[in-house]
């Protein structure tokens, strides 16, 4: 009892690369509130990574976001399996590293479209194909970060893109309504996973993100993940198109 906010809900948690990965967090807590979790990974590198936490392959597809081929076709594979499902996590984002250090004005046309289109069309991607296997109703939540409205050192062409994530975010939720699905943002505080090791001098990102939360303890995955579970239940019916910061209060100081 009081375990079960998700129970007979079906979620795919899109952007697990290891224990550390926020996705990862966002599956396990939805998991222990009743949820079946379904996950997709990158490529065959990240399924080797993956397999090492979900064992058991019927709940693993691959989709490579950058192709809208691969997102339909995992989608259908989805769907082939599972049936329609409650709910999608996007926990993606990628960049050059070259890109995430230095001067703005040295990012490259290149890297910025790269960023753009995995870190924030991708978002629009996975709605459109996702529309057709969500049930009604569903939830769409995804990950940014406050370096979309702050400039944080380094952190550059990443932050205009979690600003067009946002931006994708808040249109998506107007015009998905009529399906009724609903699509939010968790903006999370810095935390150490694989993605932030490609942003230069991110150990000090780390510590004074660590040091400007209220009590001196950055977030944990299990807060991340508290808080993408209630924005995949009913109980968050009401919150349409926002952005919801999980990050100990880094964003008031
Ligand atoms: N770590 C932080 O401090 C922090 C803070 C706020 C928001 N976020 C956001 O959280 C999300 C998850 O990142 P994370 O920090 O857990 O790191 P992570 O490295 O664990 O996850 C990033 C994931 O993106 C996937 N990915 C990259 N390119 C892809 C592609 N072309 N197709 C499919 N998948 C692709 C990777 O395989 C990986 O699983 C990202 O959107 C990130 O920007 C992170």
């Amino acid at each position: 009892m009081g375990e079960e906010l998700l129970l007979n809900k079906k979620i795919l948690v899109m952007g697990v690369a290891n224990k550390r990965s926020i996705a990862w967090g966002c599956a396990k807590t939805m998991e222990e509130q009743g949820a079946t979790i379904i996950y997709t990974y990158q490529n065959e590198r990240m399924k080797k990574s993956i397999q090492k936490l979900v064992p058991n392959e019927k709940y693993l597809i691959e989709c490579d976001v950058s192709s809208d081929e691969n997102i339909k076709n995992a989608f259908a594979e989805v769907e082939k399996r599972f049936g329609k499902v409650d709910g999608i996590v996007h926990a993606i984002a990628y960049a050059n590293r070259e890109e995430l250090q230095g001067d703005i004005m040295n990012t490259s046309r290149e890297g910025y479209e790269m960023a753009q289109d995995i870190s924030a069309y991708s978002l629009i991607a996975v709605a459109k194909y996702g529309k057709d296997i969500l049930n009604n109703p569903a939830s769409i939540v995804t990950l940014t970060y406050m370096g979309s409205t702050r400039a944080i050192p380094n952190y550059n062409v990443m932050g205009v893109a979690k600003a067009a994530l946002e931006s994708s975010m808040r249109y998506l939720a107007r015009d998905m309504g009529k399906f009724g699905v609903r699509v939010n943002a968790i903006s999370a505080g810095a935390m150490k996973t694989l993605a932030v090791t490609g942003v230069a001098d991110h150990s000090s990102l780390l510590k004074e993100s660590e040091r400007r939360t209220v009590d001196h303890h950055s977030v944990t995955l299990e807060e991340i993940g508290g808080v993408c579970a209630f924005l995949m239940s009913d109980l968050s019916k009401g919150i349409v198109g926002d952005v919801i910061y999980v990050d100990k209060g880094v964003h008031l100081i």
